[in-house]
């Protein structure tokens, strides 16, 4: 009789492995999007296979291109309907979503096809500095205004509220009284750069080795 160590080299024995595959929402730059797809090159569960952005000229874009991953650029209206991003999802046989700076909100058509199969981070410790508008340097202005010891990430599921589905991971970074937002943001893009990657092999290998 075989042993095995984890749950997920079992099912790995049972079937052959199949590989997952990923798509990235993002709006703006993209520097997350660059080292999750980055640390997935060469991933024997899981690829980056897609990236997708509401926004033409987003920095993204160009950064996928560089790193010859398809990507597509949706309007406001095709967001709001949901339908064409399902089939284009459905196309590159999507299995899982990594958010990465992307600033509208998922679609409940969305939710419904992959529950607690997407994930974001978001550059503050939520509950504090969450919700709609609060992304990017405003996050960070605001724990400076606000006169905070400390910030971080988080690292979510996605549910209909912004900012409000299950913690998956928080990582802090202290922020010293001489700091400026641009300080604070240096070191949560750091944390971000260093966990996020991670914690999306973790969780979306334990999701399909039990599916
Ligand atoms: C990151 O700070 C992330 O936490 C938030 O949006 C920002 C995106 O930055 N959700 P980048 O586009 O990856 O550089």
């Amino acid at each position: 009789m075989q042993r095995f160590a984890h749950f997920s080299l079992f099912c790995a024995y049972l079937h052959p492995i199949m590989k997952r595959n990923i798509a990235i929402f993002a709006s703006g730059s993209g520097s997350n999007a660059e080292n999750v797809i980055r640390y997935f090159k060469n991933n024997r569960l899981l690829a980056v296979q897609l990236v997708v952005s509401n926004k033409i000229d987003a920095f993204v874009l160009e950064r996928a291109q560089r790193l010859d991953v398809p990507s597509v650029v949706f309007s406001k209206k095709e967001w709001e309907s949901g339908h064409e991003i399902l089939e284009l999802l459905a196309t590159y046989n999507i299995d899982f979503i990594v958010l990465a700076g992307f600033l509208l909100r998922i679609s409940d058509s969305l939710l419904h096809v992959y529950p607690d199969k997407i994930i974001n981070i978001h550059p503050s410790l939520l509950p504090k500095f969450g919700g709609k508008g609060m992304y990017g340097d405003k996050v960070h202005e605001a724990v400076v205004a606000s006169g905070e010891t400390e910030s971080g990430i988080t690292i979510h599921y996605i549910n209909e509220h912004y900012d409000e589905g299950g913690v998956i991971y928080q990582a802090t970074c202290p922020v010293l009284s001489i700091d400026t937002p641009a300080d604070v943001a240096a070191k949560v893009h750091a944390l971000e750069y260093a966990h996020y990657p991670r914690i999306i092999e973790e969780v979306f290998s334990a999701a399909a080795a039990i599916e």
